[in-house]
């Protein structure tokens, strides 16, 4: 039997037969605001909370206190799960990524090993206490800090060693999957979760969120409204 981490977003569960599968690279993909980072550590949070689940949460974009601010406020207490949740704050490590890249300018641009940046840092955490769950914010802030050229093998790579962790994985992306455009992630990702904010009537817009792919799962790949009412995320059908 698989282990299955659930989302603890009310409602949702049941429509992905439980929870995700252990050892899934999971794409948390949407726009800006849709609520990507706050759901994803929500797992983290929630998975620690009630089963004593250790996550990492590597933030790339939004520094450390920018993030504990957002999720206090929603109703989440970072202070209850303590190290459980270890949220890892690596814009230092970017920062001193675009330093030496900026004084190696010889020409061509210098590719960093964006795996190795990343590896490295994990390895560390992983020396200090193991871990079951994994928040990567953000794939396309990876890539820049990276300065990934070769997209396609990159990902293909970088994916791979996600899965060789064997930890359960939410890669954040910035892009909806649009089944007009093909994107190597969409394929790569064993499971994506979509988060839109969609137009209704002239002046509401409604939060969403589809289980878009899920392997091994026989999810409902229906669209849901997505609420959160003190600290709490929770689905309703679309009618
Ligand atoms: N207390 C709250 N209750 C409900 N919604 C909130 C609350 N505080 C903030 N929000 C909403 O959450 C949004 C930010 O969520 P979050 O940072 O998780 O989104 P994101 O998709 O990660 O955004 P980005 O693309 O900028 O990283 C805010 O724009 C706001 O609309
Ligand atoms: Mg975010």
């Amino acid at each position: 039997m698989v282990r299955l981490y659930k989302t603890f977003v009310h409602g949702f569960d049941e429509e992905i037969e439980g929870g995700i599968p252990q050892g899934h690279v999971v794409l948390v993909a949407g726009p800006p605001g849709t609520m990507k980072s706050s759901l994803a550590y929500s797992i983290l949070y929630n998975n620690a909370l009630h089963d004593g689940t250790s996550g990492v949460y590597v933030t790339m974009e939004q520094d450390r206190e920018s993030l504990e601010f957002q999720i206090t406020r929603m109703g989440m207490d970072p202070k209850k799960v303590g190290d459980k949740v270890r949220i890892q704050d690596i814009s230092r490590i970017r920062r001193g990524v675009e330093e030496l890249r900026d004084t190696s300018r010889t020409g061509s641009p210098v590719e960093k090993p964006w795996l190795d940046i990343l590896k490295g840092h994990l390895e560390d955490v992983k020396g200090t206490g193991d871990f079951a769950l994994l928040v990567l914010d953000s794939l396309p802030i990876l890539e820049i800090i990276s300065g990934l050229r070769e997209r396609r093998i990159g990902l293909f790579h970088f994916f791979g060693w996600l899965k060789a962790l064997k930890v359960t994985t939410f890669v954040i992306s910035e892009v909806s999957p649009d089944p007009n455009i093909v994107r190597d992630e969409d394929f790569l990702a064993d499971g994506i979760f979509a988060l839109t904010m969609d137009r209704v009537g002239e002046l509401d817009v409604y939060r969403r969120i589809r289980c878009v792919k899920m392997r091994g799962v026989n999810h409902n790949p229906g669209i849901f409204t997505l609420e959160v009412e003190d600290g709490a995320f929770r689905v309703t059908r679309v009618i």
